[in-house]
């Protein structure tokens, strides 16, 4: 078992609050409508993961001391993350996140739309602001594969046929793609050292696909008040995540039937009994699991310090996630 430097943990905290205020900073306007919504979600900070892997990341790589650069991506990360949240919470219908009300229950859908598109342009102005012109090729790309991966699974709702192959497709591009930008982005804005870069890039994305796995596993099985969020959606969107695919996979003609009957009825309760009884959860904990040690073997060849500990800690906390 590592121990987490409490060094390291300090100053994580402390830097996470610098870019708590470049993220604040860059949303306060001259107009109090747009305040006080912009001040909704940030009263509601998240885990700020994709920020603390750009920093750990540019730790492990062997930065000296953090730049502005460092911490403005960290911020723009976020701040693209909080954008797919604010939609997807219209997408989800979902009015519960990080233990508040959504942007789309307080305010509406149009509100919500609107608030997620400011997100995201105030995100490509403040990276702009770098002048980093590959950065924001990267983060542009990197929002084109997530909104791709959104629009995979909204083609693929009520699909019962959707394997893992298309699951992890999406998962891969909705959720993956900025862990593993996040992780490159530490790197590359530290020193030259491509090699780095992708390793700590494939620990982001084998780290982000178990990341939403899970998140998929608490959707079924968690509860509202433990996970802050809406929980069920999933299902009640039609969305098949792996157990159910597991499970339907494994199923004979008669426990098919059933699974199905379950899913068209939008029996959460049933439904996770069966799919507990069936093995599938375990399967795809399994699948995280196997994927978090992927991760962890891309950390191998980089020099053991205390940031490259704590980004392997993260991976196994992701097996452990309750929220
Ligand atoms: C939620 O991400 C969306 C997914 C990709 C599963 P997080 O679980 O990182 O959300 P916050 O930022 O901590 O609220
Ligand atoms: C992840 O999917 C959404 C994004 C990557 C934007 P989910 O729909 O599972 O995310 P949560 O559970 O609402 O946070
Ligand atoms: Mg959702
Ligand atoms: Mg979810």
């Amino acid at each position: 078992m590592i121990s987490i430097d409490d060094g390291l943990a300090r100053f994580l905290g402390e830097e996470l609050d610098e870019i708590s205020g470049i993220f604040e900073s860059q949303l306060e306007g001259e107009h109090d409508i747009i305040n006080q919504i912009c001040r909704h979600v940030e009263s509601y900070r998240g885990k700020m993961l994709r920020p603390s892997l750009v920093l750990l990341s540019a730790l492990a790589s062997g930065v000296e001391e953090m730049s502005a650069s460092h911490r403005i991506i960290a911020a723009v990360v976020e701040m693209i993350h909080m954008a797919t949240l604010v939609h997807d919470d219209v997408l989800d219908e979902a009015d519960t996140r990080r233990g508040g009300r959504t942007v789309n229950d307080l305010h509406g859908n149009e509100m919500a739309v609107m608030l997620g598109d400011y997100l995201i342009s105030n995100a490509f102005h403040l990276c702009s602001s770098i002048n980093r012109p590959e950065v924001n090729l990267l983060l542009g790309s990197t929002t084109n594969t997530l909104c791709e991966g959104e629009l995979i699974q909204l083609g693929n709702r009520q699909n019962l046929n959707i394997g893992e192959d298309t699951y992890f497709t999406i998962v891969e591009k909705k959720t993956a793609s900025l862990i593993g930008a996040s992780c490159r982005l530490g790197a590359a804005l530290t020193n030259d050292d491509e090699d780095t870069a992708s390793r700590l890039e494939r620990f982001g994305v084998a780290s982000g696909i178990a990341f939403q796995i899970t998140d998929d596993l608490l959707d079924l099985v968690g509860e509202e008040d433990v996970v802050g969020k809406s929980v069920g959606r999933d299902l009640e969107k039609g969305k098949l995540t792996l157990p159910i695919i597991y499970a339907l996979g494994d199923a004979d003609a008669d426990f098919h039937e059933h699974l199905v009957k379950m899913i068209q009825s939008r029996d959460l309760v049933g439904l996770r009994c069966a799919v507990n009884e069936s093995g599938a959860i375990d399967q795809a904990m399994k699948k995280a699991a196997s994927l978090v040690e992927q991760a962890k073997s891309e950390l191998q060849d980089l020099p053991e310090t205390p940031a490259r500990n704590l980004l392997a800690v993260l991976a196994d906390g992701i097996l452990e996630r309750r929220y």
